[in-house]
């Protein structure tokens, strides 16, 4: 319970109705506008944005496609207080993936473009992959980006980056380009990710199995070691991109460990565009969607991370040192000294921390683990030995940081074997969103610790319905405010959560943003703020500091079935005939300039 004089303010805007259609909606009171657009010019050089003569050359000066996760950094570098640094900073966008039906004429859905697609497109594809960094700016109310700023960066397929922790150099990592195993081109899957506060971004690499071609089985003989690996992550579904018909290193049968070298968790230092991103094996590898980093001092560094797939889990990352602030960016080499956990949620409210060492228990050479490179680099086989809980697909997850409570978001699991307390429904299409409690009271809590206690915040879905499709929120929830597939999170400066959407459609409205009270008598009172526009999620939310503007990320506009390049269900956010819908942040404002929510 949160006493009245430390109490976020009320959350008092008037909700927007559930509904789906071309634009966006953003509360009565309130002005969204449209930031930065998949192919504007961002760097030195950039070519203005035309679809129907689009290259690779192009766009890797431009932005790219399918922005995610958005982080947003102060400038000048290291300021925390006053108000400049509220109106002026650099934007860190991840870009996940690419929709080559909705970017290149000619296809009608993901079979088609896959036959179809060519050099340049795939060149393409690479280059609209990664992440952005922004110099953004507000000038009399309304925010633009600096187009050619010093600080601006584009990451993509070809940006290089070094492997570090206990899998850096292991065998399973060599290539025939990199015969150490350290150095790796390019990220990938990038979805949300998490901040540092030594100011560097981390981004997670998710999907990566979508854009390698090759089926495990055709490794049987010449990497029998990898066949279980590659299984485990479902390789061989080739419907999705095409890199390996012109890139070898992305087919699993030419380049067996290239695979293996992505799915981990990436850090970078935004406010140096030479920074070399470096990729932590200690946090383990799988389909991260997100992280959140917990930093108190004189404690042990913890990065919680979730992973998204079907009955996957979720992973506590707790670092052998402690944090200290004075020590700046030199805490990052906390990531590479450290013990990873699986989650186990019992029944009753309780949970502990599995960890996954080499050599305990199960992690041993006969079943498959050599050392802890291996345990890392298998996470997910280490996690189902031991008995970790398979999740209704764990996206993203965030630290309340006046609470110190974590939110997970599970977004839905429709092939679930068995139930328990905290995935209670076996076909769940709704999600739910859990709430982890280290030991102690809210603001010293133990993140470090083994035990951890657990609570469903809100389950998922219309609260209206009398069957196992009712949803739970707490009281005086409107009509308005449920949702269904909650994936992204963010906390304002008051601790409210505001709670993201994926796949409302399959409810019948919009994705969109819900925000919510943590504590007190408006706990989990869920009120719909924005909806995106057809076919879209929303991503990346993300508050500046002073809790003014909130930025959006408007994922895969017009993504729907029977929606096409030459015939999108909506041209978001352009509406020009000669412009495909165009994924896009959004900056949001109060028209009064007070603070976003109350
Ligand atoms: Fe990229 Fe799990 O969403
Ligand atoms: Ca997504
Ligand atoms: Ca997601
Ligand atoms: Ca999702």
């Amino acid at each position: 319970v949160v006493d009245d004089a430390s109490a976020p303010p009320r959350l008092s805007f008037a909700e927007i109705p559930r509904m789906l259609d071309g634009n966006h909606h953003v509360a009565a009171g309130y002005n969204a506008e449209v930031l930065l657009s998949w192919g504007d010019p961002v760097l030195p050089g950039g070519r203005a944005f035309d679809a129907a003569a689009q290259t690779a050359a192009a766009q890797s000066r431009q932005f790219g496609y399918n922005n995610d996760f958005l982080a947003y950094f102060p400038l000048p570098a290291g300021k925390r207080s006053g108000s400049e640094e509220d109106q002026h900073g650099l934007l860190c966008v991840n870009h996940e993936y690419t929709n080559a039906y909705l970017m290149f004429p000619g296809y009608s859905n993901w079979r088609d473009s896959a036959a179809g697609i060519n050099r340049e497109q795939v060149d393409i594809e690479m280059a609209a992959h990664g992440h952005s960094v922004i110099e953004v700016r507000k000038q009399n109310g309304h925010w633009s980006f600096v187009e050619n700023s010093r600080f601006n960066r584009r990451i993509t397929m070809d940006t290089p980056m070094r492997m570090s922790g206990p899998a850096a150099g292991h065998q399973r990592l060599r290539t025939s380009a990199d015969p150490g195993g350290t150095r790796v081109l390019g990220t990938m899957g990038n979805c949300a990710g998490g901040v540092t506060p030594w100011g560097t971004v981390l981004i997670a690499e998710e999907n990566f199995r979508y854009n390698f071609g090759g089926h495990p089985e055709e490794l049987a003989e010449s990497h029998p070691r990898e066949v279980r690996n590659y299984a485990r992550f479902r390789f061989g579904n080739h419907e999705r991109r095409q890199w390996y018909r012109f890139h070898e290193r992305f087919h699993i049968a030419n380049e067996a460990h290239e695979a293996n070298r992505f799915g981990w968790m990436v850090e970078f230092d935004p406010y140096d565009p030479q920074s070399e991103p470096v990729k932590h094996t200690a946090l383990g590898r799988c389909q991260h969607e997100g992280c959140s980093v917990v930093a108190e001092e004189g404690r042990p560094l913890v990065a919680y991370t979730g992973d998204d797939g079907i009955n996957e889990y979720i992973y506590k990352f707790v670092s052998n040192g402690t944090y200290r602030k004075d020590k700046g960016k030199r805490n990052s080499a906390l990531f590479d000294d450290g013990i990873l956990y699986a989650a186990r949620f019992n029944d009753d409210g309780t949970g502990r921390w599995l960890p996954l060492i080499f050599g305990q228990g199960p992690l041993t050479p006969e079943n498959g683990f050599n050392d802890q490179g291996d345990v890392l680099i298998d996470c997910r086989i280490a996690a189902d030995l031991l008995g970790a809980t398979p999740m209704d697909r764990p996206e993203d997850i965030d630290t309340n940081p006046l609470t110190g409570r974590t939110y997970v978001m599970l977004t839905k699991n429709t092939v679930r074997e068995r139930t328990d307390a905290v995935n209670p429904r076996q076909k769940n299409a709704w999600g739910q969103v859990v709430e982890i409690l280290a030991p102690g009271a809210d603001g010293q809590r133990d993140h470090a610790a083994l035990e951890f206690g657990w609570d469903i915040f809100i389950l998922a879905g219309d609260p209206g319905k009398d069957s196992t499709a009712r949803g739970q929120y707490g009281a005086g929830t409107s009509d308005d405010g449920w949702f269904c597939n909650p994936d992204n999170i963010a906390f304002d400066p008051f601790g409210r959560i505001w709670m993201a959407t994926d796949s409302s459609n399959q409810c019948g409205f919009h994705d969109g943003l819900w925000a919510a009270q943590t504590a007190g008598p408006e706990r989990a009172l869920s009120r719909h703020f924005f909806g995106c526009p057809r076919g879209a999620e929303l991503c990346g939310p993300c508050f500046t500091p002073d809790g003014k503007t909130l930025f959006v990320a408007i994922q895969h506009p017009a993504d729907e079935k029977g929606s096409t390049y030459l015939n999108p269900s909506t041209r978001w956010p352009d509406f020009n005939d000669s412009v495909p819908p165009r994924p896009s942040v959004v900056a949001i404002t109060r028209a009064d300039g007070k603070v976003i929510g109350s």
